[in-house]
């Protein structure tokens, strides 16, 4: 979880990064409450089920490697919303991370020293029937579905907590927004290229009926290699799917996060100019050019 948000027009569901402090009153110190397993509904299950019926006919030839290999050894199945007592236990053992439950968004600086502590927030509601594809803040099935299984790759978790470590410090350093992108291109919306294709690795994609269709098939958005400093200053849509997917060659590029020094970085970028989703740039290695037509047309 965490942190994100769906817009009004969404076709699905969305992600962001934060609550500002002060809008919700904290249930405890950490914003951590008990999931309250034994309290779900059957209607509740049910939407789960349905959810990850859906994902799971889907994802086969989407979905990465790493991502599948998480999802088959976890106590994850259609009939019952996830335990998160019982995920824990796996992921513990996997890649020492848990999952700690919270009521919604929470601040940036307790999302990432959860994240630095190798505990991932996730939230504890599900959505309703009626809105499969509408997201107002991250559910169990984005959280869990979407993030969990990458959680169980020892790269992904040793990238997850370097980000969270990252975050302290550009929280201090007011380059949030820098940061908060790499996240997003990365951790949410992130493809990587397997010798057998392009797939899926972003749990906001992976927990998306529509965009795991659009992300891999659609002819309308960029995908562009992934480069650390271009995504860090390139703007993202919240209310829509993707522009633009930047697409690692494989996950370990993303250890790379944990070997820079980001302060030399951060005054580089800022002295640039921000690039907004659609764009390309003449050093870009492009591997698909979009032809722009969904969102143009939305532009229209
Ligand atoms: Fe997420």
């Amino acid at each position: 979880m965490s942190t994100y948000t769906d817009s009004a027009a969404a076709p699905d569901e969305r992600v962001k990064h934060g609550l500002a402090a002060g809008d919700v009153v904290p249930p405890s110190p950490d914003w951590t409450i008990d999931q309250g397993w034994e309290n779900y509904t059957a209607e509740e299950h049910g939407v789960w089920k349905t959810l990850y019926e859906r994902q799971t006919k889907l994802l086969p030839g989407r979905a990465c490697d790493a991502y599948v290999e998480g999802m088959r050894d976890l106590p994850m199945g259609p009939d019952e919303i996830p335990d998160f007592r019982k995920l824990s236990e796996t992921l513990m053992r996997k890649t020492g991370w848990q999952i700690v439950a919270v009521p919604g968004l929470v601040p940036d600086d307790v999302f990432f020293e959860h994240l630095a502590n190798r505990r991932f927030p996730a939230g504890n509601f599900i959505r309703k029937p009626h809105e499969l594809d509408y997201l107002e803040e991250p559910d169990v099935f984005h959280d869990v579905f979407g993030h969990v299984p990458m959680l169980m790759n020892k790269v992904f978790a040793d990238y997850i907590q370097a980000y969270g470590a990252g975050g302290l410090r550009a929280h201090k350093l007011g380059t949030l927004k820098n940061l908060a992108r790499v996240y997003w291109y990365t951790v949410e919306f992130g493809l990587v290229q397997q010798a057998d294709g392009l797939r899926i690795y972003g749990a906001g994609i992976a927990s998306s009926y529509t965009e795991s269709i659009f992300s891999l098939d659609d002819a309308s958005p960029n995908r562009i290699r992934f480069d650390l400093e271009r995504v860090m200053r390139t703007n993202y849509r919240i209310d829509d799917f993707q522009e633009v997917y930047f697409v690692l060659n494989n996950l370990d590029e993303l250890l790379e996060l944990d070997r820079i020094d980001f302060a030399p970085l951060y005054a580089r970028i800022q002295s640039q100019p921000e690039l907004q989703p659609g764009d390309i740039l003449p050093v870009d290695e492009v591997l698909h050019r979009g032809t722009g037509v969904y969102h143009g047309a939305k532009q229209a």
